[in-house]
């Protein structure tokens, strides 16, 4: 008999209990409103604020000894800093949307085969085991919750500066953005004072000799969604459509009329640091594309997963790779790239060439729009994933209890809410952005390992879409998910292992012993198979 830390549910019991009258969801998405799903949940800060610092690199002088890539010490080469993609930067979204795409095949395989909620937490249960279910789902906090943290942080810096372009209000830099982004933000203005143009005083308070900073934007907005989700507003969804179109159009206004102003001079040195600049960009621009596999989570909400799963999820990541290199390529003609290091509005900034106040308000309004939807969509999706958990008594039962008039998980969407909110108070963008991609890109990687998998334990189970080339497609697309993993800073891999050490820790001590599977086994539980 298999471990029982290896113990599977099998694909027809996750659509029964999917099925089951008490649970089942309202089907009602088709193709298209799938890919608007996976857009909405995809255009974000990732292309709003990281691609400019991506491009720039980041400071020898400013980077800590555990700033360093990963892939420089295994290579015997210390990086100090992060070498700039400089305009190569369209090749790391090149390079990122090919990695994305392995994923996306596997993703959309296991979506129209297994067309329930919970995404790869309910993949991995279905494939691998418990155990991998479990660091999947303790995994994917990092993917939604730490990933919200830094659309969070972005969203305030937009907040800012569109107040600023639009009203011409000015806040105090200490309370709208952490200590260190502020730190950063005061070097700066010593250098250049417009920097600090948008703020009405640069003064940082003091407590026991250290600088105080917090994002009361980054808490408010959270704050503020948190309570619409409990409410459980049937705008929401009406909310995301108008958003999609909303960023879309104006990322696609943004590449036409900064198509006018590229200067091809800024464009070379293409690549400064060659190689080890592509792959250290594509590491972080990686965060621009995470969303795509929400749409997996929407798979009880599809009128005809089958057909529908795979369109939207491999739908909304081309549209999005075709925006993102177009984007990338107008940004770094515009200005030069070395004007966007540690600037996390870069898109705002490189509007400023064109001396038109208002395209910048234009494009801080559409940036703001595409970030709510990103929130809320995470903010919407984390919830859903620990409740599945706590469905299957991986987490306490309370975790999955529904709010009486609302309708909604109120406990895990509250908690979301607070997980989220308090830590953008004080974080920087970059340090919740790596850590997010790390534990996306391991998601990745055991969703591909997923479906070589279920080909062989499970080889005649129909599949409505196909991957093709499997073993060969999954094996790329986990070789290139850890090759970006190792141009990850050390000190995210370190935070990476504490992170997935204290999941392992509480499964030991909580969700080993209340697994619902563990209770069917011994036969508290009738029928489970
Ligand atoms: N891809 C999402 C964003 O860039 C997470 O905001």
């Amino acid at each position: 008999m298999p471990s029982p830390l290896l113990r599977t549910k099998s694909p027809d019991r996750l659509l029964r209990e999917a099925e089951a009258p008490e649970r089942k969801l309202k089907r009602a998405l088709g193709a298209l409103d799938l890919t608007a799903l996976g857009v909405g949940a995809t255009i974000g800060a990732g292309i709003f604020a990281l691609t400019g610092t991506a491009a720039a690199g980041q400071q020898v002088a400013t980077a800590g000894a555990l700033d360093t890539p990963l892939l420089g010490l295994v290579l015997g080469q210390a990086i100090a800093g992060r070498p700039a993609a400089g305009p190569a930067i369209m090749l790391s979204f090149v390079l990122v949307a090919v990695t994305c795409a392995f994923a996306a095949l596997a993703y959309s395989e296991l979506a129209s085969m297994i067309p329930v909620a919970g995404s790869a937490y309910t993949y991995a249960y279905a494939t691998l085991g418990e155990i991998f279910a479990w660091i999947i789902g303790w995994d994917l906090i990092l993917e939604y919750a730490v990933g919200n943290i830094a659309v969070a942080s972005s969203w305030s810096g937009y907040f800012v500066k569109l107040l600023w372009s639009l009203l011409h209000l000015k806040l105090p830099l200490w309370a709208v953005t952490d200590a260190k982004t502020a730190g950063e933000l005061v070097a700066r203005g010593a250098q250049d004072p417009s920097v600090l143009a948008p703020y009405s005083s640069a003064a940082l308070p003091r407590l026991f000799g250290h600088a105080i900073a917090l994002n009361v934007p980054a808490f408010l907005v959270v704050a503020l969604l948190t309570w619409i989700l409990v409410r459980g507003i049937r705008e929401s969804a009406a909310f995301n459509t108008g958003a999609v179109i909303l960023k879309t159009a104006i990322v696609i206004f943004f590449v036409a009329f900064g198509a006018f102003y590229v200067n091809p001079a800024n464009w070379h040195p293409f690549a400064p640091n060659g190689a080890a600049g592509v792959m250290s960009g594509a590491a972080i621009v990686f965060f621009a594309f995470i969303g795509f596999d929400a749409v997996s989570t929407a798979a009880e909400e599809a009128k005809n997963p089958q057909r529908d799963m795979p369109i939207g999820i491999l739908a909304s990541l081309a549209i999005c790779a075709v925006l993102y290199v177009a984007v990338s390529g107008v940004l770094t003609g515009m200005t030069s790239y070395t004007r966007f290091v540690d600037d996390s509005a870069a898109i705002a900034t490189a509007v400023e060439v064109t001396h038109k106040p208002w395209v910048e308000a234009v494009v801080s309004a559409g940036a703001l729009a595409g970030m709510t939807s990103v929130l809320l969509v995470f903010q919407l999706g984390q919830p859903r994933i620990f409740m599945s958990m706590a469905r299957d008594g991986l987490l306490p039962g309370f975790f999955a209890r529904i709010h009486p008039k609302h309708r909604t998980p109120h406990v895990t969407t509250i908690l979301t809410g607070a997980l989220v909110g308090i830590p953008a108070l004080f974080t920087d963008i970059g340090w919740a952005a790596d850590l997010t991609n790390i534990g996306t890109f391991f998601a990745f990687v055991l969703v591909c390992g997923g479906v070589i998998v279920l080909r062989r334990t499970a080889p005649d189970r129909p599949r409505p879409f196909r991957s093709p080339f499997v073993p060969v497609f999954p094996l790329l697309g986990i070789a290139l998910c850890l090759g970006l993993m190792l141009s990850l800073p050390l000190l995210t891999w370190i935070r990476f292992f504490v992170w997935m050490g204290l999941g392992l820790l509480v499964y030991g001590l909580y969700g080993r012993h209340h697994s619902t599977m563990r209770e069917c086994e011994s036969g508290v539980l009738p029928e489970c198979s």
